[in-house]
């Protein structure tokens, strides 16, 4: 994928204080997607297209099986498709890429799911690059009472990390290379169709941003929302990223990472213990993978001591294995890049989104075997429910595909098995990969749930 580099006069790294999205709970909520300006560069203005005119847009917060109602109301100059990713959501209201809203639409969210950090986000065909990169995500957490019930850090020690990477242009406004600023035809540049790369790293839309805390245990609910960008996280000086759960939810048991990969569409909730750092101490969040500014994400600051009553126990729930000995079937999806005359297209199976065309039959309640092939690296996202990965390359998993993963990291030239089972819903719904330029440039398969 392709550098873009900004024009904008950047801040120093760790100058600006990391935002907390608003939350906002009940049964009923209402979103308004509008036009706003955002102050994200100091000084300048960034127009963005906010959910409810911010970015991130407001945390969701739900309660395990208590149906939420999202009323996301357009007053944008596109049309917009919401989709709940991770959410377990019938199809009329999963944000189907041509599902579009131009004036409202009330999403149903049965709620019918375990505890999980879930993000709601664009989705309309052919344009979630641009749309999101302008702005169109915020977090989504459902709660309940097997989480609730655990001695977790929460309260202000309980805090969401949007992560994201951009480019500015001169005046403070996105770089994105779109062909039709617009939005009305689609595609990128011919330089940015392997994914667009920025050289600002944000966390809740602020530049490489600090946030102040005690010398204990905070529990971070990382989420990967760049549309191209993957991120190896580190913690310099070295501490352990103790990971607490997964795209779909808590696992079994911790499992402490000192590098973590995250691709696009991935959430790791994780404990950092600030207990071993001195007050005075910075502890810097650095990104393995980036290069120059690129290599720095955030920073915290450890200002006081105080007390602790968290702790991260042993056991903290029963996942439920898909046992692959039971699945009913098999079936491979290929991601590729394919060459049509002069055009490059990512395919799924060789074959292009076709909205209305699905390209498998899954029966609900039965467990299939699916294979991901892939060229290149493809963050592989299913919608509906979660999957776990059981091999790569014919080899155990990464101890970072453990749990319930809705997203997984393809890696070029590997292969890896997974185990799905799909429940509840009968309807249409997709794959994709979650290289958002990818995915608009067709990389995105129809299935239909029977
Ligand atoms: Cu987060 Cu179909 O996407
Ligand atoms: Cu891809």
């Amino acid at each position: 994928a392709e550098l873009l580099r900004s024009t904008a006069r950047l801040p120093r790294p760790f100058t600006a204080p990391l935002p907390i999205p608003p939350q906002v709970t009940g049964d009923r909520v209402t979103i308004t997607q509008r036009q706003a300006e955002q102050e994200i560069l100091p000084g300048l203005r960034t127009p963005i297209f906010g959910y409810d005119g911010r970015w991130p847009g407001p945390t969701v917060v739900s309660r395990a099986g208590r149906p939420t109602v999202v009323t996301h109301v357009n007053d944008l100059p596109v049309p917009v498709a919401v989709h709940l990713h991770g959410g377990h959501t019938p199809p009329e209201h999963d944000g189907y890429p041509t599902d579009l809203v131009r004036d409202r639409h009330d999403y149903v969210y049965p709620g019918t799911q375990r505890a999980a950090t879930l993000w709601y986000h664009d989705h309309r065909m052919d344009f979630t690059g641009p749309q999101v990169y302008r702005g169109l995500a915020g977090f989504h957490l459902v709660r309940d009472d097997e989480e609730d019930a655990l001695p977790l850090p929460r309260g202000d020690r309980e805090i969401p990390l949007m992560i994201t990477d951009r480019a500015f242009a001169e005046d403070g406004s996105f770089a994105y290379p779109s062909l039709d600023p617009e939005l009305r035809r689609p595609g990128v540049a011919e330089d940015f169709m392997e994914g667009v790369l920025g050289d600002v790293v944000l966390v809740n839309g602020a530049p490489w941003p600090v946030l102040e805390v005690d010398a204990v245990r905070y529990r971070f609910r990382i989420l990967n929302a760049s549309n191209a960008r993957r991120y190896l996280l580190a913690l310099r000086p070295g501490a352990p990223l103790v990971q607490i759960g997964s795209d779909g939810g808590l696992l079994d048991a911790p499992v402490t990472h000192t590098e973590l990969p995250v691709a696009p569409g991935e959430r790791f909730d994780v404990v950092v213990d600030f207990a071993g750092f001195a007050p005075g101490s910075d502890v810097t969040l650095r990104n393995l993978l980036g290069d120059g500014t690129t290599s720095d994400v955030m920073r915290f600051r450890v200002v006081r001591t105080a007390t602790d009553d968290s702790a991260v126990p042993p056991v903290l729930s029963r996942v439920e294995r898909l046992d692959p000995g039971r699945a009913v079937r098999t079936r491979e999806w290929r991601f590729s890049l394919e060459h049509h005359g002069d055009r490059h297209l990512w395919t799924v199976n060789g074959d292009r989104f076709a909205p209305d065309r699905p390209q498998a039959e899954p029966l609900l309640g039965q467990i299939e075997i699916w294979r991901i092939v892939s060229d290149a690296h493809h963050p592989f996202h299913v919608h509906l429910n979660p999957f776990q990965v059981l091999a790569r390359r014919g080899h155990p998993p990464s101890p970072s595909d453990a749990g319930w993963k809705d997203t997984v990291d393809v890696r070029p030239h590997e292969y890896v098995d997974l185990a799905v089972r799909f429940t509840d819903y009968a309807g249409r719904y997709v794959v994709h990969c979650h290289n958002l330029e990818h995915e608009d440039m067709a990389m995105m398969a129809a299935f239909t749930t029977r």
